[in-house]
C-alpha cells in the first residue's frame, strides 16, 4: 500500500486492492500459519460511535495475529468527557498501541487525527464520510460470488449519508464495473461523490426505482437509512421504509444475483430472503476477519520495514 493510513477508499489503486484481498484469501485458506504473526503488537480502538461488527472484528483479527488490542471503551468513560480534543486523544492512544482505529461522527476526523500520529491509522467511519474498510471487506465479498471485473452493482438506499457506499462507489473506479444507485431523490449521492465517479469515467446510473434496474443485477449492495445523521426527523420519515426488498421483488431478479448489506439492517431487507442462495450478507461481515486481519497485516508489516 502506497500509503501509511488508511482514511479513505479514493486513496486505494487496484493493486492495494487487490494486495489486500490476496492476502485475505491466504489468511482464508491457511489461517494457522498467521497466528503469531503479530505477537507483541498492539492495536488501538478509538470508537466515538457505536459499532458491533468493525470494532469486534478488528479486536477479533488483531487477536487472530497474536497480537492484542486495548480499547478507548465507551465515550461516556473516557477522557473525552473532560473536553479532551480528538487530537490529544489519539496522541496519548498512539504511545500504547503499534496502529489505531478510529470511528467518529465527524466527516473529515480521520484525516485530520492522521496528521498527529505517526503509527498507522484505519478509518473506521468518519460520519457520513468514508468507510474504507468495510470496502475491502465488500470487495471481496463481491470478488468471491461474482467477480470484480465485468461486474454490474445496483447499490440502494441512502446513498447520501452512507459511508459504506461512498467508499465502495469509489473503490469500484478501479474495476470494469457499472453502477447503478437506486434512492429517493432526496438521499442521491453527494456531489463530491458523483464528481469523483465522473472524474475517474466510471459507468454511473441513477434511479428511483429497482425494477428499472434488478434484472440486469448481478450484485444488490442494500444500505440502511442513516437516520442518525438527518439534521430532521420529518425528512428520515418521509422516506424510512421506501426501499425493501422481500421474495416477491425478487421475482425479477437474476436466478445468480448476490445479495449484500453492510448491516445492521432495520427493514430493508425482509427475513425471508436470508435463507435464499442469494442472501451473502452474513457471510460478508464474516469476511471482516480474514479481510481485517490481512489489512492489518500489511499496515504493521510496512511499519517494520
Ligand atoms: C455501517 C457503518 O457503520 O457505516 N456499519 C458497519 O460498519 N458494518 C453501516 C451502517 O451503520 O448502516
Amino acid at each position: 500500500m502506497r500509503q501509511d493510513h488508511l482514511i479513505s477508499a479514493s486513496h486505494l489503486s487496484r493493486e492495494d486492492i487487490e494486495a489486500v484481498l490476496d492476502r485475505a484469501a491466504d489468511i482464508d485458506a491457511d489461517p494457522a500459519a498467521f497466528r503469531q504473526r503479530h505477537a507483541g503488537k498492539v492495536l488501538g480502538l478509538c470508537f466515538f460511535e457505536p459499532s458491533t461488527r468493525t470494532r469486534m472484528s478488528f479486536d477479533s483479527a488483531m487477536k487472530r495475529l497474536g497480537g492484542q488490542t486495548v480499547d478507548m471503551g465507551p465515550v461516556e468513560s473516557s477522557s473525552v468527557k473532560k473536553g479532551e480534543t480528538l487530537a490529544d486523544t489519539v496522541r496519548v492512544v498512539e504511545g500504547y498501541a503499534d496502529a489505531l482505529v478510529l470511528r467518529h461522527p465527524s466527516e473529515g476526523a480521520a484525516t485530520m487525527a492522521s496528521e498527529f500520529v505517526d503509527v498507522p491509522l484505519v478509518n473506521a467511519g468518519d460520519g457520513a464520510g468514508q468507510h474504507p474498510s468495510q470496502t475491502l471487506l465488500d470487495l471481496y465479498t463481491i470478488r468471491e460470488n461474482a467477480g470484480l471485473d465485468d461486474l454490474t452493482i445496483g447499490i440502494m438506499g441512502d446513498l447520501k449519508y452512507g459511508r459504506t457506499v461512498h467508499s465502495l462507489a469509489e473503490a469500484l473506479t478501479n474495476f470494469d464495473a457499472s453502477q447503478h444507485f437506486i434512492s429517493p431523490e432526496s438521499l442521491r449521492l453527494p456531489r463530491n461523490v458523483r464528481y469523483d465517479l465522473h472524474a475517474s469515467g466510471a459507468q454511473v446510473r441513477e434511479h428511483t426505482e429497482l425494477d428499472e434496474v434488478l434484472p440486469e443485477l448481478d450484485v444488490l449492495y442494500v444500505t440502511r437509512i442513516q437516520r442518525e445523521r438527518f439534521p430532521d426527523e420529518n425528512e428520515y420519515r418521509k422516506v424510512a421504509g421506501q426501499y425493501q426488498i422481500d421474495s416477491e421483488t425478487l421475482e425479477a431478479a437474476s436466478d445468480d444475483l448476490t445479495i449484500m448489506h453492510p448491516l445492521p439492517r432495520v427493514d430493508e431487507i425482509s427475513p425471508d430472503i436470508d435463507d435464499t442462495d442469494h442472501a451473502t450478507y452474513f457471510e460478508q461481515a464474516h469476511n471482516g476477519i480474514p479481510v481485517r486481519m490481512a489489512l492489518l497485516d500489511i499496515l504493521l508489516s510496512q511499519d517494520d520495514d
